[in-house]
């Protein structure tokens, strides 16, 4: 949701910034702009992606060792140059980014206007930088001082980074519910949405906490709260690898991902899980481990893919540990008064840690006595900040908009957590807990298998490229997959997928069906294999067009599918695992051939930071 860049040092800025929105570009992307300090603030911006933007710059002298630039994602206003940031004040004397939303703006830009300032674009932001522009003027005080005045002033999420005309040698930066990174350089600092831009240039990094105040000046880095309290920085040193923000010899980010699964997945159970040893440990769930496993009742906030790796959850839990759990989109959550007791179990479930509804939901649960859990995969995350305890699921970065390697990765960790407590409260036993430790360290030998049915894959995608709708069914623990099978296919295709279990067709869906309409079944062996054979015929005596990812050897759905997808066989409840891949792979394939951007898809963005 919007990425933001700044650099300040002795090197050239621009090519940095430029650089570092690129890989930002994931969390935004429907304009772009840069803004550098020589003499004046001279701001560039232009729709569409950074490339647009370099292409705008690539004759400008851009010389300049300060500047900041941002890719967005409009909340406010329709993505065009005018309203791409950064914003200038009226007198031409302050620059600015910002990621979020200022609620109150409306009512501070009538203020504005009385006063005599007017405003190029519809945006939020444009309406901050005149408003700490303002400030400084009437009270004649420090950018600083009229940048905290103004913060306390405002409602809703910011990340801001603000530049000043007649400061070449000072950045000033804050947070409130949007990430903000500062890199912390030999005499340069970087400010970022998350790492990615900064580890290029160095690896020791201060994650800002919401209310903090960040200003560089004179080469030196101070942090204060928005009450001028002053804080120590803590500066932490990140492991995150170059190569693993880049492409690697892929054409998306979204296939390197998908193929990357068998290392995702071993990554995530490294130093938790050793089968011979029959030792699963999760460290980061240690002083609250007891309450969680003595709980009696358990609540999952998520959203997105993380939401479906939210219900496989469930399924672990209840059957494992025989506790209920309830699985809640976030967004709802927060807003619908939810009954949470003292000492309540919630769960948060988040690839990027920064979804604003999930961190309110959790905020919200923890206001109320419950002991948070939090899922994530960015180190750091504010999630991950803002939770009791937890675990990361040590995907690696996820670039790719759409969600794969991750969501594997939230199962993998899920299924640890909950084994480990079903052992501990003795709902399984010893043998079941080895099955299950050896079959799990299986898996990213079989995902791997999964993965060798690409050209098969390739070529019902084929057959399939042009279809309007698709339905996704499947039952039990395969439910949550056809959801997110379906999920996958619209972010990236924008064909109109549904999920279903299997059993509901009945009560709707079947009422689509016909010869053009394809119904992926997702119809391992398992508990309910004979139910979904039953389905698959209903599908097929309505003429309806079956692709089925079945199990290895399976020959009765070969015999009525018009497709077969074989997977290798595992636990029931790890299939999950196994039967998403092919589903990742169709969507991929189907996107590519219908010329889409898969890594970028229209309207979405990798990390949601508004509401
Ligand atoms: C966005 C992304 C999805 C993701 C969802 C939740 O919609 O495009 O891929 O599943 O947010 O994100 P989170 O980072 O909380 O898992």
């Amino acid at each position: 949701m919007c990425g933001i860049v700044a650099y300040i040092g002795k090197q050239q800025a621009a090519p940095i910034i430029i650089k570092g929105l690129k890989r930002l570009e994931y969390r935004g992307y429907d304009s772009a702009g840069i803004s550098v300090l020589n003499g004046n603030l001279n701001v560039y911006k232009k729709m569409g992606k950074v490339s647009e933007l370099e292409s705008l710059v690539k004759d400008q002298s851009l010389k300049s060792c300060i500047g900041i630039g941002h890719t967005r994602w409009a909340t406010h206003g329709e993505p065009n140059d005018e309203n791409a940031h950064p914003h200038k004040s009226n007198s031409g004397n302050l620059s600015i980014i910002h990621n979020g939303i200022i609620e109150n703006y409306a009512t501070i830009k009538q203020e504005l206007v009385n006063k005599g300032y007017s405003f190029k674009s519809e945006t939020d932001t444009e309406v901050l930088v005149n408003f700490i522009e303002n400030i400084q003027k009437e009270r004649d005080c420090s950018l600083a001082r009229a940048v905290r005045i103004a913060l306390n002033s405002v409602v809703g999420a910011y990340a801001i980074v603000v530049m000043s005309k007649d400061n070449d040698n000072q950045l000033i930066a804050a947070r409130k519910g949007s990430p903000l990174v500062v890199g912390v350089g030999k005499g340069e600092f970087f400010f970022a949405s998350d790492a990615t831009p900064i580890i290029e240039y160095t690896n020791e990094v201060v994650y800002l906490n919401d209310y903090e105040i960040a200003i560089v000046e004179n080469g030196k880095l101070s942090i204060t709260d928005l009450k001028d309290v002053e804080k120590t920085p803590y500066i932490q040193t990140i492991e995150l690898e170059l190569e693993a923000i880049e492409k690697g010899g892929y054409d998306h980010f979204m296939i390197k991902e998908i193929y990357e699964q068998p290392k995702s997945i071993k990554d995530c159970m490294r130093g938790r899980l050793n089968a011979d040893e029959n030792r699963l440990v999760i460290g980061g769930i240690r002083e609250y481990a007891n309450k969680l496993t003595n709980s009696d009742r358990i609540i999952i906030n998520a959203c997105g893919t993380s939401w479906h790796a939210g219900l496989v959850s469930e399924y672990f839990i209840e059957e494992f540990c025989r506790i209920p759990v309830e699985v809640e989109y976030a967004s709802e959550f927060r807003y619908r008064n939810p009954i949470i007791n003292e000492g309540d179990i919630v769960f948060a479930i988040s690839q990027s840690g920064e979804t604003a509804d999930t961190l309110a939901a959790i905020d919200l649960a923890k206001s109320k006595g419950a002991i948070i859990f939090g899922l994530c995969n960015v180190v750091g995350s504010s999630i991950s900040r803002a939770s009791h305890e937890g675990a990361y699921t040590h995907a690696g970065p996820e670039i790719g908009v759409a969600s794969t390697k991750a969501f594997t990765a939230q199962l993998t960790v899920m299924f640890m957590i909950a084994l480990k407590m079903a052992y501990k409260k003795g709902t399984i036993g010893d043998s079941v807990f080895r099955n299950m430790l050896y079959e799990l360290e299986n898996i990213p030998q079989k995902v791997e298998k999964a993965l060798q049915l690409n050209n098969q894959i390739e070529k019902i995608a084929a057959k399939f490229k042009d279809a309007t709708n698709f339905l996704y069914l499947g039952r039990g623990y395969n439910f949550p997959v056809a959801l997110e099978g379906a999920l996958k296919l619209k972010e990236i295709s924008y064909i109109h997928a549904e999920g279903y279990p299997a059993a509901e067709m009945k009560h709707g869906p079947i009422a689509l069906i016909d010869e053009d309409m394809p119904v992926v079944f997702i119809a391992t062996k398992d508990s309910g294999y004979e139910k979904i054979v039953s389905n698959i015929q209903e599908v097929k005596a309505r003429k309806g067009q079956v692709i089925a990812i079945v199990t290895e050897g399976d020959t009765q759905i070969k015999d009525i599918a018009d497709y077969t997808i074989e997977v290798p066989d595992t636990l029931e409840p790890l299939m999950p695992l196994i039967s998403v891949i092919p589903l990742q792979l169709l969507a991929y394939h189907i996107a590519i051939m219908r010329g889409c951007n898969v890594d970028q898809p229209r309207n979405l963005a990798k990390s949601v930071t508004v509401e």
